[in-house]
């Protein structure tokens, strides 16, 4: 069942001086197995946007549909709440702030435990998940503070996926991290992604969207302002310019290969490897 925002709308503090109208009338709607990025400026109402999945913010006005779950004003009550928090999962910004427990492999086994799994159960969850973010077992009795960052990030990404959600929401995950622990998570989520999972991501990396993504939403000042096919959205100039949103470095290096007189096909290119294919292609065309 796909994730469907009716006309919400979402108020900070109301009445108060303070009240702020961070989501105006969003229309969007999401569908099983797809990778979609949230895009768009500090500010924007990303954040805000992503915690009506699972609840943790309720509309001010319009409701959310989630799978069979259905989010309305904080007046009413949501159905299931505790459900609906296995079946999308979140993972805030900085996730592992929040690691608490004694060892790597509690901290992750808290949550299935907390979702009323046995301890049996529970820890075969968490080690499941841990191998698939790539934490090896002779780090699951350590301490959580004792891991580099990366290695946090990875066991607090578990404590999310070892609940098994239908979709997993992303505030940017690959915020802080070097490179190369980018580039792993980025191919775990696609790996999880492959598996059936629905993947929401919000992200400042362009390049992710296009490598990634099968459509990101752009937002501005609280709406949203596109949807679109990352290859599309990237192609158009004028549009960029106008949301003010940055190319993705792979589409500028392309670029300046095409005014240099090199045949590619922008629309082909989503990585360094495909741009390669469109180099060699145009290489033995010559
Ligand atoms: N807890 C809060 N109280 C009041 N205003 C907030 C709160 N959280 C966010 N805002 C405001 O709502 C707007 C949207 O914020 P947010 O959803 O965090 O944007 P983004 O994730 O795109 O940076 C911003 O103007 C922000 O200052
Ligand atoms: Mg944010």
């Amino acid at each position: 069942m796909p994730v469907k925002f009716e006309s919400v709308s979402f108020l900070y503090l109301p009445k108060t001086p303070f009240e702020h109208l961070a989501l105006d009338g969003i229309d969007l709607e999401i569908n099983d197995g797809t990778f979609t990025a949230i895009i768009g400026h500090t500010g924007s109402g990303k954040s805000t946007l992503v915690q009506h999945i699972n609840a943790l913010l309720r509309p001010s006005k319009g409701k959310v549909l989630v799978g069979d779950y259905v989010i309305n004003a904080a007046d009413k009550k949501v159905n299931k709440l505790q459900e609906l928090r296995k079946y999308a999962g979140l993972v805030f910004q900085f996730p592992e702030y929040q690691l608490f427990e004694e060892t790597v492999l509690k901290d992750v086994a808290f949550g299935p435990k907390n979702f009323k799994d046995n301890e049996q159960v529970a820890l075969e969850k968490a080690k499941k998940a841990l191998s698939l973010v790539g934490i090896e077992e002779s780090l699951f009795d350590k301490s959580p503070f004792e891991l580099s960052g990366g290695q946090k990030r990875r066991v607090a990404i578990a404590g999310i996926i070892a609940l098994e959600p239908q979709i997993l929401v992303l505030d940017e995950p690959t915020a802080g991290l070097d490179p190369q622990g980018a580039k792993e998570m980025m191919s775990l989520f696609k790996t999880i992604n492959e598996r059936g999972t629905t993947i929401i991501m919000i992200t400042h990396d362009m390049d992710n969207v296009l490598k990634y993504c099968d459509r990101a939403v752009v937002m501005k000042d609280g709406k949203i302002v596109k949807i679109e096919q990352p290859s599309e959205l990237f192609k158009d100039e004028e549009l960029l310019k106008e949301i003010s949103l940055e190319e993705p470095h792979i589409i500028s290096f392309a670029k300046k290969l095409i005014a240099n007189g090199m045949n590619l096909k922008l629309s082909e290119i989503k990585d360094f490897d495909s741009l390669i294919a469109q180099i060699e292609k145009a290489r033995a065309v010559k």
